[in-house]
């Protein structure tokens, strides 16, 4: 895992609709936000959200417990000033999601578009998937979205690992449940795609 020095100078030195990973909005991330039939109230967290616009579209519709964690502080405050005061309705947390400490069983739901990718150690992976069985609540739901077999192999310019469904799936295990897949092909602000596979689970009640 590559340092938190380096996502602050990602952040820093470019405005956040720059970034290759910029939406305009999570489509895909909020169609499946919607499968999953998750009430307005149910805590969400997306984890390396940065300065996604995903938040935004989900306090449009509605949904009042939010967090948003990521290592750079920098993309939390890009985010926090585009949103104004209804950042205040956030709670924001700067962390390093394979040592970070989450509440127990606290979230519904877990979102993460382009961050699992980034850890290409088992320990690092590992280290990952027991915050999620730490964090989730059983019977809770978690969207990962990583670069597809035929994605780049660099993000940010930093390696990534690339996923079949089947292949993400089995990082996570038998406590999850795959409940739908989808591909998407994203187009960077420089006109490029980006192939990405989106996995759905759900926590299995223990
Ligand atoms: C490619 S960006 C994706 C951002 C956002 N999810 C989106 O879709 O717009 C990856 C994000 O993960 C964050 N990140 C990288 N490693 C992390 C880690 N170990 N813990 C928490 N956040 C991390 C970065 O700071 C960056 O904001």
């Amino acid at each position: 895992m590559q340092s938190k020095a380096h996502w602050e100078q990602v952040y820093t030195s470019q405005p956040a609709t720059g970034v290759s990973w910029f939406q305009e909005h999570a489509q895909r991330s909020v169609q499946l936000i919607r499968r999953t039939g998750i009430a307005r109230d149910a805590p969400i967290i997306d984890v390396g959200g940065g300065a996604s616009t995903l938040v935004d579209d989900l306090l449009a519709t509605g949904h009042s417990a939010l967090t948003v964690l990521d290592l750079s502080e920098a993309a939390l405050n890009a985010a926090r000033q585009r949103l104004g005061e209804r950042a205040q309705r956030v709670d924001w947390r700067v962390g390093d999601i394979t040592q970070v400490e989450l509440p127990r069983h606290a979230y519904a739901l877990w979102h993460d578009r382009a961050v699992f990718h980034f850890l290409t150690t088992r320990e690092e992976r590992e280290a990952y998937v027991a915050a999620v069985l730490h964090a989730v609540k059983p019977g809770g739901h978690v969207i990962v979205a990583t670069f597809a077999e035929d994605g780049p192999l660099k993000c940010s310019g930093l390696p990534v690992m690339r996923y079949s469904a089947d292949g993400l799936h089995a990082e996570f295990g038998a406590p999850f449940a795959l409940l739908q897949q989808e591909g998407e092909e994203h187009h960077t602000p420089r006109g490029t795609v980006q192939k990405f596979i989106y996995c759905l689970c759900r926590r299995e009640p223990s």
